[in-house]
């Protein structure tokens, strides 16, 4: 079940981040341990990073910002086969005591691309992330939705990678993975606990991932702006919702 090279103990051992969910909330991980990992190899790495660059503008931002652009996939997946089932044509809600900004609307973003959910590398990171959560939550059934989004700093306008502020998600685990930052300054992501004392502050360089307990932890990540000339920070999330 371990998804690391045999002989090496690392931070991404299932059992060291599920005692850690378990006992924290959240467990955040280096890129080093990603790089160490079984599933990593860095041309799907490489490939996985570059899809960023293919993303059309969010239209649903209520703050009229056009800094943020995404795409949108689920999965469902059961402990018992341990297939990823991709629907790629589902639409994602959020009601509005989750995402007052933006919630309260059926949102219709275009869809991953194959070569992206076909993705070796994201595959691998899946696969991890399942083998955490049923370590902690044992046989079950899960949808999971997916979310890569580009968060623009341009001269004429703020990123806000959380538009939303302090928050959490409404599911039952979250992930959040920084996959690039190309001249950006900011965006230092925060885990609060439900009161809202921050807990922890890290600003997350590419390959770095937190894993969070939503119902135990809430978060943030501060504004990005561009260093110099234009830049971008992009992020893959992954929400995981129990389903039995
Ligand atoms: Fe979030």
């Amino acid at each position: 079940m371990e998804q690391v090279k045999k002989g090496v103990q690392t931070a991404l051992d299932v059992s060291h981040v599920s005692a850690q969910l378990k006992a924290k909330g959240f467990c955040s991980i280096e890129s080093d341990f990603f790089k160490q990992a079984d599933f990593f190899r860095e041309d799907d790495w490489k490939e996985f990073a570059q899809s960023f660059n293919n993303q059309p503008v969010d239209k649903y931002m209520k703050d009229n910002g056009t800094y943020r652009l995404r795409r949108f996939a689920t999965i469902e997946y059961s402990t018992s086969d341990r297939s990823m089932n991709f629907f790629l044509d589902r639409p994602y809600y959020q009601p509005t005591d989750i995402n007052y900004l933006n919630g309260g609307v059926v949102r219709h973003f275009d869809p991953m691309e194959a070569e992206t959910t076909d993705n070796r590398f994201l595959r691998g990171l899946l696969q991890w992330a399942f083998n955490v959560v049923e370590q902690l939550e044992g046989s079950s059934n899960w949808e999971v939705s997916l979310h890569p989004i580009r968060i623009l700093a341009r001269t004429n306008e703020q990123g806000e990678p959380a538009p939303e502020g302090v928050h959490r998600d409404g599911v039952t685990y979250i992930f959040m993975m920084v996959v690039a930052r190309d001249n950006v300054l900011g965006g230092e992501s925060t885990i609060y606990d439900n009161e809202r004392n921050p807990l922890k502050s890290v600003t997350l360089q590419p390959l770095d991932l937190i894993f969070a307990d939503d119902n135990k932890v809430m978060h943030g990540v501060s504004a990005i702006l561009p260093d110099g000339v234009d830049g971008y920070r992009d992020v893959f999330v992954a929400a995981f919702t129990k389903k039995t």
